[in-house]
């Protein structure tokens, strides 16, 4: 199988949800308001499919065949989308941390959540578009035969992980949820 396919797949459904995060952040914008419960199934779905089950995908298994193949980590496009996971990551996790005092009315950790969710937003759409039009292209030609071979079955290994398989459904009835409650714009 295409290396990059199961990939270009989980960007889909991750910007469906970033659609309906736009939405929902707008929403709080327009009312001065941040409720925990709109913004906690959020961030367990960013937390736990965009970054836990996807970018870590990214990072344990599609990056060092690419390194492997030649493309450096340092300097290069590997390094530049390594950058923007931890950035990513930041923005969540710092959104996470303030959803409480944001509960309770906090001006400042409102102003926050705005600023760190619209950061989030604009970063991992583009994030996706580089992946997507760039770097998973040169993966594609680059990560062929045995190594194709051998990085479609760590892909499977994680997938039959029991932990990962739960954590994987979990996500995806998160992602289901907020779908159906937002609507979405992208499929
Ligand atoms: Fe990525
Ligand atoms: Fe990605």
């Amino acid at each position: 199988m295409n290396p990059t396919r199961r990939l270009r797949e989980e960007h889909q459904l991750i910007l469906q949800v970033l659609d309906c995060f736009e939405t929902a952040l707008a929403e709080a914008v327009e009312s001065g308001e941040v409720h925990r419960s709109v913004f906690e199934p959020f961030v367990k779905f960013f937390q736990g499919f965009a970054d836990q089950c996807h970018h870590c995908r990214e990072e344990d298994h599609l990056f060092p065949c690419m390194e492997q193949a030649g493309i450096p980590r340092e300097g290069g496009p590997i390094g530049v989308m390594l950058h923007e996971h931890q950035q990513a990551r930041m923005h969540v996790r710092t959104i996470s941390e303030h959803l409480e005092a944001a509960d309770t009315g906090d001006s400042d950790a409102v102003q926050i959540i705005f600023d760190h969710g619209r950061s989030y937003l604009n970063l991992l759409r583009a994030h996706i578009d580089k992946e997507d039009h760039c770097l998973f292209g040169m993966a594609d030609q680059l990560i062929q035969g045995p190594q194709l071979t051998s990085l479609n079955q760590s892909y499977e290994e994680t997938e039959s992980e029991p932990e990962y398989c739960a954590k994987l459904k979990r996500c995806r009835a998160i992602a289901d949820t907020l779908i159906e409650q937002y609507g979405s714009v992208t499929n």
